[in-house]
């Protein structure tokens, strides 16, 4: 069992990594500056694992906070979520996503490297595959960059590689991830974005709940089957289990120094099947018009799952109803909770 920093651990998906780490046995500590999140998160996720979690308040760009977290905690793994994600506001603000996603990750890097922790597992993202050349994306896949956020990826990507390649004892997984929707089954934690949601099923939610009034679908003149665009939609729990596997594998004496999976489902879904589903699954309607194209989208997007299967032994498990139904379940009780 493992002692695991979990860096973004209040976040969406630090929170359901956490989750599954505790019901694995593995003990975790969260270190998160609350920059999109908040410190209720760890009441809840108290709730769920029954088990109490320690939450250190502090920037990953603080190594001296990093290292005191390590080895007061004890922790020998770091899985690293923290980092900013608006594509739109990394085109906007460049120097804010180089100082947080790279800057920062390099600061973590030399706090471990002092504590002689050298396992690490990185939240990349399928955005590092750029256009896509071919699909499914499976990880030979050529990586470029389209915008600041992803090159932010794509840099630490790089970065890991050539530590890795300089000292073979680290042991670090790079997890892309394609695109993570859902809640705990609980409903005590799940995805609650500040503003207006740059994402789909964020979106889908808010106009469910009445919060907003219409969902706008971004073109439906794409080439796929009905004209809109095409995605790789796994459940969050899914890729929290997906952690816990590559965590457990990358522990393994013979494995490589760095090894990168696809965590995705293999199956895309149009946005127009997404409104259906939500609508279905959860008796409400999603009103909604099209929209021209967003800038910077592309078609279709979806995983090759095989490595993640053959080399860890996952695979995704829920389906397009339950992450609906999750979503929904989620903006209930935080509705009630009036977060
Ligand atoms: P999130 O914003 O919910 O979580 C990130 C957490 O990191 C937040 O709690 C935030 O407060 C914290 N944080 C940010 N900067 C920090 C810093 N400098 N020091 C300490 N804490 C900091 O986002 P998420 O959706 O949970 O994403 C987690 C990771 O997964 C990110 O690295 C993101 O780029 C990556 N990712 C997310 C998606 C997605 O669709 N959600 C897709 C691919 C990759
Ligand atoms: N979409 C709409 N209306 C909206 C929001 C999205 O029609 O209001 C459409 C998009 O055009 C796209 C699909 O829904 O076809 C999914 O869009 P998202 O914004 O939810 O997700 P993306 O695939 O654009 O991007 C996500 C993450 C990125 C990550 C990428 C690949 O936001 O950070 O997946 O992993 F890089």
């Amino acid at each position: 069992m493992m002692k695991v920093l979990l860096t973004g651990g209040a976040g969406y998906i630090g929170s359901h990594v956490a989750a599954s780490l505790a019901a694995a046995g593995h003990d975790i500590v969260c270190f998160d500056n609350l920059s999109n999140s908040r410190a209720d998160v760890i009441d809840r996720l108290e709730a769920i694992t029954g088990k109490s979690v320690p939450l250190v308040v502090g920037d990953i760009r603080d190594r001296v906070a990093v290292r005191d977290a390590i080895t007061s905690h004890g922790a020998n793994a770091v899985i690293h979520f923290a980092g900013l994600k608006a594509v739109g506001e990394s085109v906007a603000e460049p120097l804010k996503y180089y100082d947080n996603n790279v800057r920062g990750t390099l600061s973590l890097i030399e706090a471990m490297v002092d504590c002689d922790v050298r396992t690490l597992v990185f939240s990349s993202s399928a955005t590092v595959y750029g256009e896509p050349q071919y699909l499914p994306l499976d990880e030979a896949h050529p990586t470029s960059a389209t915008n600041p956020y992803g090159r932010t990826k794509l840099m630490v990507e790089e970065m890991l590689s050539d530590i890795a390649a300089a000292d073979p004892a680290w042991r670090i997984a790079v997890l892309r991830y394609f695109n993570p929707v859902g809640a705990h089954a609980s409903g005590l934690i799940g995805e609650n974005p500040a503003g207006t949601p740059n994402n789909l099923m964020p979106y889908i939610s808010r106009v469910a709940a009445g919060r907003l009034s219409e969902l706008p679908v971004f073109g439906n003149d794409y080439d796929t089957p009905d004209g809109t665009g095409v995605r790789d939609y796994i459940h969050v729990e899914d890729l929290a289990d997906g952690h816990v596997a590559a965590l457990d594998r990358i522990g393994a004496e013979e494995e490589e120094a760095l090894s990168v999976w696809n965590l995705g489902t293999g199956q895309g879904y149009s946005v127009l099947d997404m409104i259906t589903a939500f609508e279905r699954v959860n008796g409400v309607r999603i009103p909604h018009r099209i929209e021209p194209r967003r800038a910077g989208d592309v078609a279709s997007c979806y995983a090759s799952a095989a490595r993640a299967r053959d080399e860890l032994g996952w695979a995704a498990r829920r389906g397009l109803d339950d992450m609906c139904a999750s979503t929904w379940r989620f903006e209930r009780t935080a509705a009630m909770r009036n977060t």
